[in-house]
């Protein structure tokens, strides 16, 4: 189903305590909100996955992972499998980050892999997608975006490919302070829209979540979220103050 989300990931940041205080501060921001259309959901590391779900019984925010194992179970130290983070209640997962895709070397195939774990156990992926800058200068930025979801989501049948929130992350803005414009973002996001019609069908295009990613933040947020085809936000660093975090979800309306 369409939802408006803002989508928190906190990245590696954060202390036990912090991430305490912040979550307590977003809690009461959030319960300020006039318009509660959109949908928050909070992404922190692992570690803190407990503490954030214990506080989110207010109903302010949903939880979600910023990662999870291609491997079911067994002998993967170190490794979190879907199937743990449905047995403490997440409902959402990050899946193809651009930050795992080059520094833990994912590939296409490990995030199909993901996905269909994720799926398996009733969780919504959060499936990101996006060109690095040479690709864009090389104007590849819509093949590269198509093959990546060819590549990790296209095999899905239709039923599961409804449980799955796309966010389009250009790597050039992630974390540079340099965003998409609204316009970029919005012909990336009908592209997305216009590839999901032709392999699904329209309804289902049209009932896709699309968020976009990549230096969002409380100035620019509502430009971004005011194009047709964007849904949302997944934040980053803005995510990780609450005021700021807050102020984008109240942009979403
Ligand atoms: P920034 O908002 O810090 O640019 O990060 C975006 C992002 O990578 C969210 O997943």
């Amino acid at each position: 189903m369409r939802e408006k989300i803002v989508a928190g990931n906190w990245k590696m940041n954060k202390t036990f305590l912090e991430a305490e205080e912040v979550l307590s501060e977003i809690t009461d921001l959030l319960s300020e909100r006039e318009d509660q259309d959109a949908k928050v959901i909070v992404c922190p590391p692992f570690v803190f996955l407990e503490l954030a779900i214990d506080l989110s019984y207010e109903g302010q925010f949903d939880v979600g992972a910023q990662n999870v194992s291609e491997y079911e179970k067994g002998a993967y130290t170190g490794e979190v499998s879907a199937e743990m983070l449905r047995s403490m209640d997440i409902s959402y997962c990050i899946a193809g980050h651009s930050e795992r895709r080059k520094y833990f070397h994912e590939t296409d195939e490990m995030i199909k892999n993901k996905v269909d774990g994720l799926l398996r156990n009733n969780i919504s992926p959060i499936f990101c997608c996006g060109e690095a800058l040479s690709e864009r200068e090389a104007s590849k930025h819509f093949s590269v975006v198509k093959t990546q979801l060819k590549k990790s989501l296209f095999h899905l049948p239709a039923d599961e490919f409804q449980k799955v929130i796309i966010a389009y992350e250009p790597v050039w803005a992630i974390g540079t302070g340099v965003n998409a414009t609204p316009e970029q973002a919005q012909e990336m996001h009908a592209y997305i829209r216009e590839l999901i019609e032709q392999k699904y069908s329209k309804e289902i295009a049209g009932n896709t979540t699309i968020l976009y990613g990549g230096s969002c933040n409380a100035a620019n947020a509502h430009a971004l979220f005011s194009n047709p085809d964007v849904d949302g936000g997944l934040i980053g660093g803005a995510s990780l103050k609450a005021k700021d975090f807050a102020a984008i979800a109240s942009a979403l309306h």
